[in-house]
């Protein structure tokens, strides 16, 4: 078997490199995504990006397993990481911006095409129930910075610290070593938790999560909650969303891109390549940046795709939780 997956690699690989245009297929050492090998499931399933996301696919799950709604199982389940401290990327814990304020970014997407999110919040734990609170309770799509915490505040969330001690001992190493920010996507190998749902009926929800790039310039707002970018649902056809630097999804607008092309008949897993590939193409690739791709379409098959090694993304199905590595496009320089 393992002799076979091997062989398919290598086959697969050929084939990726014969359409890439010429100025990659030199650079390229492109691994093959495990996703490449699983069958689609039946029944509830989650995915999410990252190690982190083993703990919110178990909570999403759970939600799943009383016959929950997706909707549900995707907010239960990034609730996870964002009140875990020990998730430096996301929530409670996260790295703080240039000032050493922790800012939120969070979206969520429901099965109806309805969509909420939240920019630049801070103070409060779980940004992805105020997303979810924006989309149901107002006619907006984003609030942000002081807007959404008055919104938070008068809907009942309570004010709290975010800043751990942690965090703010990382922050004031930053600060001591001449506090250059540069974009650093893939902080101690995690990011982002986006994470998607499919519910017993068949529906698809996703949400998106982050305290954003560590270190940031005050203000900044990245991928994570902007729709199209971090997160793209169509129940009909699928969804995706997006880890690591926010500036080139952005750009790119991978998410959306890669429910269009699972449209149009593409699978997930190509779907993800073709918008790496795409963005490789359309931006200037620095030595620092990582940017990776999930995505599940209508009938249970899944994709991953990375612009560099180190990926990895928790699935949820059939029963059992488990932790696999997406393929890449380019060597880390
Ligand atoms: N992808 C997270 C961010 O750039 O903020």
């Amino acid at each position: 078997m393992a002799n076979r997956r091997s062989f398919l690699k290598k086959s697969l690989l050929l084939s990726f490199t014969a359409i890439l245009p010429f100025k990659f297929i030199r650079a390229a050492t492109r691994e093959i995504s495990d996703s490449n090998f699983l069958s689609p499931a039946s029944g509830p399933m989650v995915i999410s990006t990252w190690s982190h996301g083993l703990a919110a696919n178990e909570a999403a799950a759970a939600v799943l397993a009383e016959n929950g709604k997706a909707l549900d199982a995707v907010e239960k389940g990034v609730m996870v990481p964002e009140a875990d401290p020990n998730v430096t990327s996301v929530g409670l814990g996260g790295l703080p911006d240039a000032d050493g304020n922790v800012t939120l970014d969070a979206c969520i997407m429901a099965p109806n095409g309805k969509a909420g999110s939240v920019t630049y919040l801070q103070h409060i734990l779980h940004p992805i129930s105020v997303a979810r609170m924006v989309m149901e309770k107002t006619p907006h799509v984003i609030l942000s910075g002081e807007g959404a915490l008055k919104f938070a505040l008068d809907n009942g969330f309570e004010k709290t610290s975010l800043l751990t001690e942690n965090a703010k001992a990382q922050w004031e190493k930053w600060k001591a070593s001449g506090a250059r920010y540069a974009p650093q996507a893939n902080w101690e190998n995690h990011d982002t938790i986006g994470l998607i749902a499919i519910d017993n009926v068949g529906d698809i929800a996703g949400a998106c999560t982050t305290s954003g790039m560590a270190f940031k310039h005050p203000g900044r707002v990245g991928d994570s909650p902007i729709i199209g970018a971090g997160l793209f649902v169509d129940n009909k056809v699928g969804a995706a969303t997006a880890t690591g630097e926010g500036e080139v999804v952005l750009r790119t607008l991978g998410s959306f891109l890669i429910v269009e092309l699972m449209r149009n008949g593409m699978s997930p897993q190509l779907a993800c390549e073709k918008a790496i590939t795409r963005l490789a193409e359309s931006v200037h690739v620095h030595k620092n940046m990582q940017v990776g791709y999930i995505a599940i379409n209508k009938a249970g098959e899944i994709g991953a795709f990375a612009l560099r090694s180190g990926f990895q993304y928790a699935l949820y199905q059939n029963g059992e939780n488990q932790l696999l590595n997406a393929g890449f496009l380019l060597p880390w320089e």
